[in-house]
């Protein structure tokens, strides 16, 4: 599609969980459920530009000839894939609530139940918008930020730490954000630490503002 803000660009999101497997039929997770990374998606492509969805799993469909979707199931796999497309992208931003934790091996065969309890040791995963952040040459990296304490200040510190253009930050005090809902409440910040605060909204909404906010920037 010509002519639209986006028209020429292309987009790389991750969202969703990711799934890291203990044995054959049991993993550590999260509940995270990918709205919002469907939405900004979703949003991006109305607005021209091709979008490559990387997914961890989850129960939601999109079919948009506009969106690649890339289903994934664990951090590693996210990782790997999203480095395939970073050279050829220009927008990422990084939505998937990515287990920061994986256990250090997954049994072959199912674990037989045992008395005496179980315990799994657990190895950091990479932590994918670092590594992308890390090789950034020109891409506008988008991260989100979810913060019961100190929100702004560690929302900040990240943007610095992960190399980012901007942070979304969703706070767990505002009643209605973050996970699993259709509404989100977010305050985006550049890296400049020029900050705007949004009021609660659905997803598909704030999904817009951060597009909006995205561009600015991004013609500027
Ligand atoms: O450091 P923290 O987990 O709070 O950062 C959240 C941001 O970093 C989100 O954008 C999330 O998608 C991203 N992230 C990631 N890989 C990880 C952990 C978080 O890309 N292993």
């Amino acid at each position: 599609q010509e002519g639209l803000p986006l028209s020429g660009k292309k987009v790389l999101i991750t969202a969703g969980p990711t799934y890291e497997a203990i044995d054959p039929v049991r993993f550590v997770g999260n509940h995270s459920t990918g709205r919002m990374g469907f939405e900004l998606a979703r949003a991006a492509a109305d607005l021209g530009a091709g979008v490559i969805l990387i997914t961890g799993p989850t129960h939601l469909q999109m079919d948009n000839p506009s969106i690649t979707r890339v289903p994934v199931v664990s951090a590693q796999e996210m990782c790997q894939v999203a480095l395939d497309y970073f050279d050829e992208v220009d927008v990422v931003i990084g939505s998937a609530a990515v287990a920061d934790f994986r256990p250090k091996t997954t049994s072959d065969s199912k674990i037989k139940k045992k008395c005496g309890g179980l315990t799994i040791e657990m190895v950091p995963n990479p932590d994918i918008l670092q590594t992308l952040g890390d090789r950034k040459e020109k891409q506008y990296l988008v991260g989100f930020a979810l913060e019961t304490d100190n929100e702004l200040e560690n929302a900040k510190s990240k943007i610095a730490k992960k190399n980012l253009d901007a942070i979304v930050l969703n706070s767990l005090r505002d009643e209605g954000a973050g996970f699993g809902g259709e509404t989100n409440k977010i305050t985006f910040i550049d890296k400049n630490f020029n900050q705007k605060p949004f009021e609660l909204k659905t997803k598909a909404e704030v999904a817009q503002d951060i597009w909006t906010e995205i561009l600015s920037r991004l013609h500027a």
